[in-house]
């Protein structure tokens, strides 16, 4: 084997940082646009093939006063029909409902804004539960739950009523217990009373205090969302009330949409994305071009110098085409300029580069022979 030769060395080293740096662009490109690794209403399936999701064209988006909604993006909340059980229910996926609710039964004020499903009942707003954008694939299916709603319960009238029926009880049983008392003994019974009232106060202290013990530990009302794929263009994201258990705790939906199809999933960062790829196999077909022509040359048509390149005589009419375009710019730029230097330069520097290129050819040829003697 011969060492390389300078020049081929040089220019190995010039295509080898060239391609170098096309792959290190790339790589710096995609981490700047890489997005954070949680992302609300997407989810990836870990089993299987991987299958990706994204929910996020389904959410409906709030548009602020006196602009254009996003084209494609849904602006109103989804409703889904309760039939039999009443009321309908308004929801939006991974984020809140667009319609603001107030006065939510058992909610704080502050999170009001958060309720991702609610229904209406006798003019009260109940919650099903807050935005999550959680998304869970199950096998083939996909499921979002909210939770966090209102007190469970069939409905706050009932609860108070059953809440009375334990007071009127109580205070049967202190009446019964009175006739069994006799009749003239008022100021014994007045007495009675006033102990009784402070018994009732205490009482009523302790069950302020159960009461505000059973809110933190009370079940509140949460939805899930089964999702489907539903690969018709034409049919909107719609949900369905599946069902409810009877404590009205957990909701069951149904939710067909084209969203819900496994899509493939976009080029993440760190991975190699099609850009880097298409730029190492350029690279890749161009060494091997020059290479493969330079070994043919060397070998085939024993070619020395600049000659030894694959495609010289093409190559460099395109070269000096180029650099021809650009005298002929660059005079005319400068034949503005009152001197008329550009003249002399046009007509000098053709036949003297010529000179010179044949020249270094001459030089490479030269340093080629020792070498390979
Ligand atoms: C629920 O929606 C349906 C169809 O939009 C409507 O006919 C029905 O009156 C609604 N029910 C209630 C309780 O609002
Ligand atoms: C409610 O929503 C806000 C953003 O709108 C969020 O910062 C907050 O964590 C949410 N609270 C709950 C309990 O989800």
């Amino acid at each position: 084997m011969h060492p390389p030769t300078p020049s081929r060395a040089l220019l190995l080293c010039a295509l080898a940082a060239l391609g170098g740096k096309a792959v290190a662009e790339e790589s710096s490109k995609t981490t700047t646009t890489s997005t954070p690794v949680v992302t609300p209403c997407v989810a990836t399936a870990t089993t299987g093939a991987g299958a990706f999701f994204d929910l996020r064209p389904d959410t409906a988006v709030v548009v602020p006063e006196g602009e254009k909604p996003p084209k494609g993006s849904p602006v109103d909340d989804y409703v889904a029909r309760g039939w039999d059980y009443g009321s309908n229910f308004t929801l939006n996926f991974c984020s809140p409902v667009v319609k603001e609710v107030e006065d939510v039964v058992g909610l704080d004020k502050d999170l009001w804004k958060n309720v991702s499903a609610y229904y209406e009942t006798k003019g009260k707003v109940y919650a099903l539960g807050l935005s999550d954008g959680n998304l869970v694939p199950r096998g083939r299916k996909l499921v979002l739950q909210y939770s966090g709603g209102s007190p469970c319960g069939v409905s706050d009238e009932k609860s108070k009523e059953k809440r009375w029926e334990v007071h009127d009880g109580a205070t049967y049983k202190y009446h019964e217990y009175d006739d069994d008392e006799s009749e003239d003994s008022e100021s014994r019974r007045a007495s009675k009373d006033k102990d009784e009232d402070d018994e009732d106060e205490d009482r009523k202290d302790k069950d302020k205090e159960k009461e505000k013990e059973k809110l933190k530990t009370q079940r509140r009302k949460s939805a899930t969302f089964s999702f489907l794929c539903d690969r018709d263009p034409d049919t909107p994201t719609a949900a369905s009330f599946v069902g409810t258990d009877p404590d009205e705790c957990a909701y069951f939906f149904e939710v067909r949409s084209m969203h819900a199809c496994s899509i493939a999933e976009p080029h993440k960062p760190g991975s190699v994305g099609p850009g880097s790829v298409f730029a190492i196999i350029f690279f890749i077909a161009v060494l091997v071009y020059v290479v493969g022509g330079i070994f043919y040359q060397r070998t085939v048509a024993h070619a020395r110098g600049w000659r030894q390149l694959p495609n010289y005589s093409l190559w460099a009419g395109i070269w000096s085409f180029i650099v021809d375009l650009f005298t002929i710019l660059t005079s005319s730029c400068g034949r503005l300029i009152p001197r008329g230097r550009g003249y002399h330069t046009l007509s000098g520097s053709p036949s003297g580069r010529r000179h010179s290129r044949d020249a270094e050819n001459r030089l490479i040829d030269q340093l080629d022979e020792e070498w390979d003697d």
